[in-house]
């Protein structure tokens, strides 16, 4: 048998605006840490992101802005991509939703569809604007949500019960470009997909995936599955996105949403093009058998990727590579309410990398993860944790280890001597640990991973202050030496089970001992992954891998911010 193909994908972000640390927690960081943590075991991987780039919410930012849509992308797109650099996320193919290999596949599906009889021409009266002189996209109309009374709905979805929505339920509809309550239906024709004739296949595929995607992927997909199976809209009257290659659409578009997650496999395929000696973008999606996908979504995105997507891939009838495993998370709130960069609060990504490096925002996020349920951040927790875990505990550990080997010993690694009881119980708790932590890395449990990963720092410190070298160094120095050999070794055993998470500060610890990535997860005892550093070999003592956030910065922090307003 072939290796298995670890296939990642991360929701491709609208690129009206700046992404905020929602973002990151959502879908990019945790597909991030799982791309490497898979590398660093070994797997053969593929990390595919980047940005979602059609749709009425872009081109009315352009409108706005006075610039082309074309224009627009490129700005946004090249904005966006030097902020996720600066999160060190390491995707293997990253490009946008509006490339000529996109539209290519795009058109490959839809022919699909076409040619098995699963698209449909209707004419509907679709919402138009007689104040704004254009048809309105779903989500330029706003209005009060049929069944749960959300009165900011918007046409396509009730971001409060997330229920997918088509503009004329709204009640008391208007239209955000104008605010205008001039709404009037006009007939228009279009194009849907017939998921209704794929409701048993669908039906039966998502119960193969109980007890595998996260339970409110799977919990969204049978309420869905239950409602019924609709045919959906694939085409808009809108100008940004691909053209229909069919007679009498000249003015219309595929819907974002139509070829927003064939970008995944146009991504790829983009990046595979470069390089065709060597890449097929059809080893990883049209090779099921061999190739385990996960995708990262937040909560909104899910009945997209476990309904319609799946449909159309289903429906075009060829072998494609369909999700393994969704991975869906809920909101990451702000103390204070929801990130809103209109109400200036949250934190966005660019002031998020002046502040403070990556690996903080890199720890902070994934130890709180919004995985089951929302989750709020607030400058006290991140200043709690960025003092007390990465300071005081990895941080301090690695400056009293190197210090203390630096005064007795020179800034050599001292021989390993025998060994007590006391190194023992260190080697059984770091094996108990980093078994635990590699089963929640395994199933992407990002809280219980991080707890772990701190329990595994902790052992650290409390060796040191069991073993109390800078005691046994006055009686027995051979002792002594041990005790910091040991203790040495777990600063690059501590790096490569940090190297996910926090890719710089693991690349600072191996640097300490001239050493560089690739990162390779430890497998094997513990007693043995302690010997990397051998007897003699050398260090540079290193500045300080954190600093303290204080209070007073804190208070200024939340004031710009607007925290808890
Ligand atoms: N742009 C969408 C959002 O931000 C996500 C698209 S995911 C994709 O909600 F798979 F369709 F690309
Ligand atoms: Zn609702």
């Amino acid at each position: 048998m072939t290796k298995k193909k670890y296939l990642i994908t991360s929701a491709l972000t609208y690129i009206n605006g700046l992404p905020h640390i929602g973002h990151l927690a959502g879908a990019m960081l945790n597909a991030d840490i799982y791309a490497r943590y898979l590398r660093a075991k070994g797997e053969d991987v593929l990390f595919v992101g980047g940005t979602d780039v059609h749709g009425t919410k872009i081109e009315v930012a352009a409108e706005q802005e006075g610039i082309s849509i074309k224009d627009y992308i490129k700005k946004y797109h090249d904005a966006h991509t030097k902020i996720y650099e600066g999160f060190n996320l390491s995707f293997d193919a990253y490009g946008n939703t509006d490339s000529d290999a996109n539209k290519e596949l795009t058109y490959r599906i839809f022919e699909g569809l076409r040619k098995n009889d699963f698209i449909l021409e209707k004419t509907t009266k679709r919402p138009f604007c007689p104040d704004d002189n254009q048809f309105l996209a779903d989500s330029q109309v706003g209005g009060t949500c049929p069944y749960c009374g959300y009165e900011k709905a918007k046409g396509d979805q009730c971001e409060n019960c997330t229920k997918l929505l088509e503009p004329e339920e709204l009640k008391n509809p208007y239209s955000t470009v104008s605010g205008s309550h001039n709404i009037v239906f006009q007939d228009t024709k279009n194009l849907f997909i017939r998921l209704d004739k794929m409701q048993e296949q669908i039906t039966s595929w998502v119960e193969s995936k109980k007890g595998i995607w996260t339970d409110i992927a799977y919990t969204t997909a049978q309420k869905w599955l239950k409602e019924g199976l609709q045919p959906r809209g694939i085409t808009r009257d809108l100008k940004n996105g691909f053209t229909v290659p069919l007679d009498g659409y000249d003015e219309k578009v595929f819907y974002c949403w139509f070829d927003a997650p064939i970008g995944y496999i146009g991504i790829t395929k983009e990046w595979a093009d470069k390089d065709p000696a060597n890449r097929h973008w059809e080893d990883w999606w049209l090779n099921p058998d061999a190739v385990w996908h996960t995708e990262f979504i937040g909560k909104d995105n899910i009945p997209f990727h476990s309904i319609i997507f799946p449909g159309m891939l289903f429906g075009s009838k060829e072998p494609w590579t369909q999700v393994s495993f969704l991975k869906a998370t809920s909101w990451l709130n702000f103390i204070g309410g929801k990130i809103s960069k209109s109400e200036h609060r949250g934190v966005f990504l660019d002031e998020a990398l002046e502040e403070f490096p990556a690996d903080y925002w890199r720890y902070w996020i994934p130890a709180n993860s919004p995985e089951s349920d929302d989750s709020v951040f607030g400058f006290d927790s991140f200043q709690a944790l960025v003092n007390k875990d990465l300071n005081d505990v990895l941080g301090n550990f690695i400056n009293r280890v190197l210090k203390m080997t630096h005064n007795n010993f020179g800034d050599l690694v001292p021989p390993l001597g025998s060994i007590t009881d006391k190194e023992k119980t260190l080697f059984a708790t770091l094996d108990d640990l980093i078994q635990k932590y590699t089963v929640q890395m395994d199933a992407i449990e990002f809280r219980k991973s991080l707890a772990l990963l701190r329990e595994i720092w902790t052992t650290g410190n409390n060796y040191i202050a069991q073993t109390e070298p800078w005691k046994v160094v006055k009686e027995n120095k051979e002792y002594a030496g041990t005790i910091l050999n040991i203790a040495l070794n777990l600063i690059p055993l501590f790096a490569q089970l940090t190297s996910p998470i926090m890719p710089d500060t693991a690349e600072k610890m191996l640097a300490i001992f001239g050493k560089k990535p690739p990162f390779v997860w430890p497998t094997g005892k513990a007693q043995d992954l302690l010997q990397a550093l051998k007897s003699g070999d050398t260090f540079t003592p290193a500045e300080p891998l954190f600093r303290k956030i204080t209070d007073e910065e804190k208070k200024l922090l939340k004031q710009k911010h607007h925290e808890g307003v």
